[in-house]
């Protein structure tokens, strides 16, 4: 049997895109290689979000050549990078042997088998007209995991300065609703316990309905343990979408909502479409009607033009909403985008300047995560057991908080377990299953034994 490696880089959409590349892939006789070293086909999915990222690939990709070499494997650049550099890739990286933008992943088993005929590099990297796009759709036959991502939009209509993705991923289009529901429904009918449904502005969504009333219906779907959503924008974030939460007992209590920054000088020149005390205003809307809801967000150190006041008001803005956790990173510039284009009129903020307003920021959010999660202590959580702990030693699995807990115990991946809470650090929970809540679906047990 071939097999193929693929290696993700980047958000969920990645993530989620893999999956449908490699059940593609399996329903053309192709299986998971463990390492690139065995396969006969590397697929790199690669993200454009910032110049690291980027980096990353072609890092990646110089490894990769090695094995092309050794074991004549085949080898494509899939997702963001691939839809910004599309034939430019190859200039770069000549021995790769085909490229396929998000829009395109339905081409991927033709260009595979052209790559295998020696065909030559292929590139496909033309945009969609959104009544050709079909959305990829999880192979339920397929599922192995307790938790699954299901897409409900792609792409994005705003116009924040600093971002690359409108121009990766394309205008935005939403799923219309019957389609995301039937997805959830084949997804549990296999044992899947928890859906996560996804798109670069979820909450934006317009496929027939709003988005809280998709959630309303995805939450109807019978024996879906656990539903979570990712990524909200603040400016489409509203009651209606809040209510949910304090309805919906199976929707979990944990919101992404980016903030970017505490100053409204930075957010307007963002093109966020609002300001620090807007934002704080939704999430006191949200804790009022649902007081429970863990809160996670973005920030970006360093943009063009941020002065030490500026900076001094993200503290401030952190010190007050008390995220439980905060993911932020140093500024920067993308082709194609606003604020590199200004970033001379602005007033670009230097590295070294970048770096310690985040090392700063990364202090300060450490703290506050420290406080939140040693609340915890002593306390039972709910867990979905997701398989081994990144050590093998133990089990791991997230509460509906989204906090991650390593425990002493023995319940299948697929179990929700309770766990007695013993120890906290700013990342994750740990201590030991005290009951089995409940075993894994019958459908995800059959399922395993077939596999
Ligand atoms: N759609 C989401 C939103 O609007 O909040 C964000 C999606 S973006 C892929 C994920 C995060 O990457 C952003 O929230 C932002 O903090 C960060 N990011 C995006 N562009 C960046 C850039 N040019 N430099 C640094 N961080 C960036
Ligand atoms: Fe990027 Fe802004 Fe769209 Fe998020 S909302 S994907 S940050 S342009
Ligand atoms: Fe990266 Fe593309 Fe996601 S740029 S963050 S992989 S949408």
């Amino acid at each position: 049997m071939r097999r193929v490696f693929i290696h993700t880089f980047g958000c969920q959409m990645n993530e989620s895109d893999s999956a449908r590349m490699l059940e593609a892939l399996s329903r053309e006789g192709w299986s998971a290689a463990a390492e690139a070293a065995e396969a006969d086909l590397i697929l790199v999915n690669t993200c454009a979000v910032r110049d690291k990222a980027e980096q990353k690939l072609y890092s990646a990709l110089g490894r990769y050549r090695a094995a092309k070499r050794a074991r004549g494997a085949l080898l494509g650049v899939a997702g963001c990078v691939a839809q910004q550099e599309k034939d430019r890739l190859l200039e770069r990286a000549p021995y790769v042997d085909f490229v396929v933008g998000p829009d395109n992943l339905s081409r991927l088993p033709a260009l595979v088998r052209a790559a295998a005929a020696g065909e030559g590099p292929q590139v496909e990297t033309g945009r969609m007209d959104a009544d050709r796009y079909v959305f990829p759709r999880a192979d339920p036959a397929l599922a192995r995991a307790p938790t699954a991502f299901v897409t409900a939009m792609k792409g994005c209509d705003n116009v924040c300065s600093f971002c690359i993705v409108p121009y990766t991923r394309g205008r935005e289009q939403s799923r219309p609703y019957g389609e995301v529901v039937a997805e959830v429904e084949g997804l549990v009918a296999v044992g899947v316990r928890e859906v996560t449904l996804i798109g670069q502005n979820v909450n934006s969504y317009r496929g027939g309905c709003g988005f809280a009333a998709l959630l309303r219906r995805v939450a109807e779907v019978p024996g879906l343990a656990r539903l979570r959503f990712t990524t909200s924008h603040p400016q489409d974030f509203g009651e209606d979408l809040a209510r949910c939460f304090a309805d919906l007992p199976v929707l979990c209590p944990h919101l992404h909502l980016p903030v970017q920054s505490g100053s409204d000088a930075v957010l307007s020149r963002m093109r966020r479409g609002y300001t620090a005390a807007e934002y704080e205003a939704r999430v006191a809307v949200l804790r009022e009607i649902a007081p429970g809801v863990a809160l996670t967000s973005d920030v970006i150190a360093g943009f063009p033009g941020e002065t030490e006041e500026d900076y001094a008001a993200t503290l401030r803005l952190v010190e007050r909403v008390r995220f439980d956790n905060l993911y932020s990173f140093v500024y920067s510039p993308r082709p194609h985008t606003a604020a590199a284009l200004r970033e001379e009129e602005w007033g670009r903020v230097p590295y070294a300047v970048q770096v310690e307003r985040l090392e700063r920021l990364q202090a300060l959010q450490r703290a506050v995560s420290a406080e939140i999660m040693a609340r915890a202590v002593g306390s039972e959580v709910e867990v979905l057991v997701e398989g081994p702990s990144h050590d093998g030693a133990r089990r791991c699995g997230h509460t509906p908080e989204n906090r991650m807990v390593n425990f002493d115990g023995t319940a299948a991946a697929g179990a929700l377990v309770r766990v007695r809470v013993e120890g906290a650090s700013p990342a994750s929970l740990s201590g030991r299953q005290t009951a089995v809540l409940s075993e894994p679906p019958a459908a995800r047990v059959r399922l395993a034994i077939v596999a």
